[in-house]
């Protein structure tokens, strides 16, 4: 006897028409396997083939939902390049990128189009990302004026929720990007990418525009709603403090391809690769008390001199 698919209508645990029903339990939420993208450089010679730029070169890692997962990697490693075809910007030369067990690549546009509501994605320029002649409020619905699916109303509902989440005023919807601090804006850039309530958010170098004391806030606050909503993060970063505040893992990528991986803890207690060990090395060492006998003593020269 052949099992079918009961429609029932009043059945109403079971929205997932799904049919592929058990590959969600077990696959993670994010499937990243032997990505590969070659780009091709302008030509310089008429008779000589086109060169050719291998900025991934067979990456495969995995994340589980609700967990956050760090890429590090110097300038050009293809961190970028891998964000992109996480966020199905562009496509892959090989390679397949599964989120909750869909191929992004393979998906008809329109499918696509639905799906992208799961993943967001915040960049690194908090000046350079938001329109400046857009307001706040117009900024913060595009995901769901993307979507098509919200009202205008209901859409300024949602965007003065996910704006009070990031820690700005309902008011603040109605102003202009040059308002605000860098701090402030990247908030805003946060709460464009929660609006839609994404599994995944992939986050390109967010806080490196920032000051270190506001990198701190938005990491927190990044960090209080993964523990609020479950999401799950790809953080791309070159500097390790940044990745080891959010992350339970690690990848580094160089020239194209994982070299290391591992938690921030054993990254910083034995890493292996040359380019891992100099970003430890940069990574400035907490000493505490060092600033204080620093200060102490610049106090005592400058009473000596008063004196
Ligand atoms: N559209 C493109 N056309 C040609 N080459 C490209 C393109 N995009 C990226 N590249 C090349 O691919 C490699 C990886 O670039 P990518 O932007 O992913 O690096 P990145 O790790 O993000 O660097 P950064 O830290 O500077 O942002 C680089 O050599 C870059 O020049
Ligand atoms: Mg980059």
């Amino acid at each position: 006897m052949s099992t079918t698919t009961n429609t029932n209508t009043n059945t109403n645990t079971n929205t997932n028409t799904n049919t592929n029903t058990n590959t969600a339990t077990t696959t993670a939420l994010l499937q990243v396997k032997d990505l590969v993208r070659e780009y091709t450089l302008p030509r310089e010679h008429l008779f000589r083939p086109p060169g050719t730029v291998q900025a991934l070169n067979g990456v495969s890692f995995s994340i589980a939902a609700g967990r956050s997962l760090g890429v590090v990697g110097e300038s050009g490693s293809g961190k970028s390049t891998l964000a992109r075809l996480v966020m199905a910007l562009d496509a892959p030369t090989a390679g397949t990128v599964e989120l909750l067990g869909r191929n992004l690549h393979q998906l008809p546009a329109e499918d696509l189009r639905q799906a992208r509501r799961d993943f967001q994605m915040v960049f690194q320029d908090p000046y350079g990302s938001l329109d400046p002649r857009q307001t706040v409020e117009r900024i913060i619905t595009e995901p769901l004026q993307a979507q098509g699916q919200a009202t205008r109303a209901e859409q300024r509902e949602q965007a003065g929720q996910v704006l009070a989440q990031v820690g700005l005023r309902t008011n603040d919807l109605g102003k202009y990007p040059h308002e605000f601090s860098g701090g402030q804006r990247q908030r805003i850039a946060i709460a464009r990418a929660l609006i839609t309530r994404p599994r995944l958010i992939v986050a390109d170098e967010p806080v490196s525009a920032l000051d270190v004391s506001v990198q701190a806030q938005v990491l927190n606050l990044m960090q209080d709603l993964q523990q609020q909503f479950g999401i799950t993060y790809m953080l791309i970063s070159h500097d390790l403090a940044v990745v080891n505040h959010l992350c339970d893992e690690v990848v580094v990528l160089y020239q194209g391809r994982i070299v290391e991986r591992g938690s921030p803890a054993e990254l910083f207690r034995n890493a292996q690769h040359p380019y891992t060990q100099s970003l430890v090395n940069a990574v400035p060492q907490v000493q505490p008390g060092r600033a204080r006998a620093r200060r102490a003593a610049a106090a005592a020269a400058a009473a000596a001199k008063i004196a």
